[in-house]
């Protein structure tokens, strides 16, 4: 629609979590002058902020980055690219590093060196931690203070990127905002730049039951495909094992119990209280995140329960208070005490392991378009993302991003204003959505449900939106993205890493070794 305000920057954020935050500073910190982050909510809304386990690196005597590296490729069943594997683990403990610098707190031992932890599919203790349990609200801390300390990066927050602005050649030339509510710059607006940084994270809404926050609605994959960039890896939709189970009814943000809680000793049990998850791998209770959430999934159809348990009773008060002050405070808001009763837990949909296509340095197919983070698919997750990779692939790919984008900033254009009536879907169309992908796309997928999922996508792609809203523009952009999800699974006629097919129950590496990319013809991906 056509614009009410516009105005300029160098380079435009969309997002605000550690990718969106860390490609600020160092943007402004490489020269760049005018550096606009926009962001759909607070500052600290995105994912970031929930981030319980901590971040991985090879920080720890005895390890080293190969190690790490062999965990990663391995955990993503055969389709990472082992030179963007390469680049996470190499960068990665500088990058950490760099951010304790910035300010982060970690937690130390005794000794003062920086403890870590164990997670699903990690053969070393290599995960730093803050806070206990709290890593992800300290990263997101650490960065709103630095970012505020740089008061030459402009923030407007409560703004949705809406679509990208292309120059003649195809490439970026401004991006159009739907701010609400933010006094001068209320409504659709259009920021002329000349390059746009996406950091906007996943995609966890597509599902009735995420660990992703209300702002995870898909919106710059979406935007990113309708702007002629290609994405990757859709079907590989990561479901954590361990999302503590509130009952049929629970929908939207789920409370996460973090892998973390296994790695230090926690396990599952059945309605028996059988250890279901020994023989089942050689980690057990900490193999890699999908053989756990199958395991989980098979023995609740098996026994016809609706979740599992956790039990980590034997850690005991002190220690849970000590190291996992924020799960035991949910726990028990929820009316659950960790110290004295089993955690019920289901699988949900926890991280998108693929997404915008790009390149080593960051680079999607679009000139002047680039992503970092989890709206990004760099080639570091492949089928299935290792236990605290998510932190740092945003980290260290948006320092790479810093170092190439400045002498890469394009001339500025005046892209004529996007003047198109969206064709938008209506916000009520969402529960129907998030409850077909659920129970079709979830964790347990066949081509009668996927062809299902299909036409109730397609019903719902005929429905058209009386008002233009928030509403609306996060349902549009989640049913573009289900859409695809849909597509690239029901492409995929094969299990392995988290996209798990009943009709086609084993991996088929002469078929199935490479990607599903999608790009959008004619206004259908
Ligand atoms: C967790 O703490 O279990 C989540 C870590 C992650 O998603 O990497």
């Amino acid at each position: 629609p056509e614009p009410g305000w516009t105005t300029r920057a160098d380079v435009v954020i969309v997002g605000s979590g550690i990718a969106g935050l860390t490609a600020a500073l160092r943007l402004r910190a490489a020269g760049v002058e005018r550096v606009l982050v926009v962001t759909k909510d607070r500052l600290a809304a995105g994912s970031t902020q929930w981030a319980q386990g901590g971040i991985a690196a090879a920080l720890g005597p005895g390890d080293s980055p190969h190690d790490h590296a062999v965990d990663t490729l391995v955990a993503g069943a055969g389709v990472c690219d082992a030179e963007a594997v390469a680049v996470l683990v190499d960068e990665g403990p500088e990058a950490v590093r760099e951010l304790i610098a910035l300010g982060a707190v970690f937690d130390h031992d005794a000794d003062g060196e920086i403890s870590l932890t164990r997670e699903g599919g990690h053969h070393r203790d290599r995960i730093a931690h803050a806070g206990g349990d709290a890593t992800g609200a300290e990263i997101q801390r650490a960065l709103i203070a630095a970012v505020g300390a740089a008061p030459e990066i402009e923030v407007i927050k409560r703004a949705l990127a809406v679509d990208l602005l292309l120059a003649d050649d195809g490439g970026v030339a401004g991006l159009t905002l739907h701010v609400m509510g933010e006094g001068q710059r209320d409504g659709v607006g259009a920021v002329h730049c000349r390059a746009v940084v996406l950091a906007s994270g996943g995609l966890g809404q597509v599902f009735s039951q995420t660990t992703n926050p209300s702002v995870s609605t898909g919106d710059g994959m979406a935007l990113a495909l309708r702007g002629g960039a290609t994405l990757r890896d859709l079907e590989f939709v990561q479901f954590h094992p361990t999302v503590m189970w509130l009952g049929p009814d629970s929908h939207g943000q789920q409370p996460l119990i973090s892998e973390a809680v296994r790695g230090e000793g926690a396990f599952l049990v059945d309605f028996e209280g059988e250890r279901f998850m020994q023989g089942v791998h050689e980690l057990a209770d900490l193999a890699p995140r999908d053989v756990v959430a199958k395991a989980i999934m098979r023995r609740m159809l098996d026994t016809g329960h609706p979740h599992m348990w956790l039990d980590a009773r034997h850690l005991g008060a002190e220690f849970w208070e000590r190291r996992f002050p924020t799960i035991l405070a949910t726990a028990r808001s929820h009316g659950v005490d960790p110290v004295t009763a089993l955690i019920p837990v289901a699988p949900a949909c926890h991280y998108a392991s693929g997404g915008v296509r790009t390149d080593l340095l960051g680079r999607t197919d679009v000139p002047g378009l680039y992503a970092t983070g989890e709206v990004a698919c760099s080639g570091v997750h492949g089928a299935n993302r290792l236990a605290s990779n998510s932190l740092l692939e945003g980290l260290v790919f948006s320092r790479r991003i810093a170092q190439v984008l400045p002498a890469e900033l394009r001339p500025w254009s005046e892209a004529a204003p996007d003047r198109r009536t969206p064709g938008l879907v209506p916000g009520e169309a969402r529960d129907e959505l998030q409850e077909v992908m659920t129970s079709r796309v979830g964790v347990l997928r066949g081509a009668t449900g996927l062809a299902e999922a299909t036409a109730v996508l397609d019903k719902l792609g005929g429905q058209e939106a009386i008002g233009i809203d928030l509403a609306a523009w996060e349902t549009t952009n989640l049913l573009t993205i289900s859409t695809a999800l849909t597509a690239a699974a029901t492409l995929r006629e094969e299990t392995r890493g988290s996209h798990w097919r009943d009709d086609h129950p084993e991996r088929d590496d002469a078929r199935w070794a490479g990607h599903v990319d999608t790009v959008m013809t004619d206004g259908v991906a």
